[in-house]
């Protein structure tokens, strides 16, 4: 085919700003490219510096009553309990879909009240740690990776498993929660002061589900 007048204008104009690319894209990339060569690239990259300069500034934009060192601790203490507190909500909620059995009703409506409570406490520690100047990180991979809650099967589970599992992951994170008030006796009583308040909470709902076990 002949290419008419027009047309080799057009590959001579492209041609022309592919000499300029350091990509020889060449004639690929006709519309707009005249604005895309290396000094558009040039600009580009310092606005990437210019942004992650600004990024560096606002490193620490809420500041801590705590020193670096206990900061440091808590704000691990806190994640740590944050990841815990939503995976006890998840699995609790997966628990309300999947519980069947003769006490269904009655374990269905007692786990809405465990999501309630676990999701209130994750949202009282996540908002601790942004008070102590911690970025919190409730993010579903970091709570998969980081999580003390033991495992819980899919698919449906009998009244009375369900009840023994709820039963065991309260003990896990009772368990990681009275570690974590020892930890925090030095570096930041007032989070020491919220732990203690979610132990007591959990403690006594270990001991209602404990409770339903009984015979
Ligand atoms: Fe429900």
């Amino acid at each position: 085919m002949e290419i008419g007048p027009s047309i080799s204008i057009e590959i001579a104009a492209a041609r022309g700003v592919g000499g300029r690319d350091p990509a020889g894209h060449g004639a690929s990339t006709c519309e707009g490219t005249a604005e895309a060569g290396p000094s558009r690239g040039l600009l580009a990259f310092e606005e990437v510096a210019q942004l992650m300069a600004q990024k560096t500034v606002k490193k620490a934009p809420i500041s801590s009553p705590l020193a670096d060192q206990d900061r440091e601790i808590t704000g691990k203490v806190l994640q740590g309990t944050l990841l815990d507190l939503i995976d006890l909500h998840l699995v609790a909620k997966q628990a309300h879909w999947n519980v069947v059995g003769r006490l269904f009703h009655d374990v269905h409506l007692h786990l809405d009240e465990l999501v309630t409570t676990a999701r209130g406490f994750a949202d009282d520690v996540a908002e601790r740690a942004a008070a102590i100047g911690v970025s919190p990180d409730g993010r579903a991979a970091t709570v998969a990776d980081g999580s003390g809650v033991p495992k819980f099967d899919s698919d449906w589970r009998s009244d009375r498993e369900v009840v023994a599992a709820i039963v065991a992951a309260l003990a896990e994170l009772i368990r990681r929660l009275r570690a974590r008030i020892d930890e925090t006796d030095k570096t930041d009583l007032v989070t020491q002061d919220l732990l203690i308040g979610i132990a007591a909470e959990l403690e006594k709902s270990h001991w209602m589900w404990q409770a339903q076990l009984a015979e």
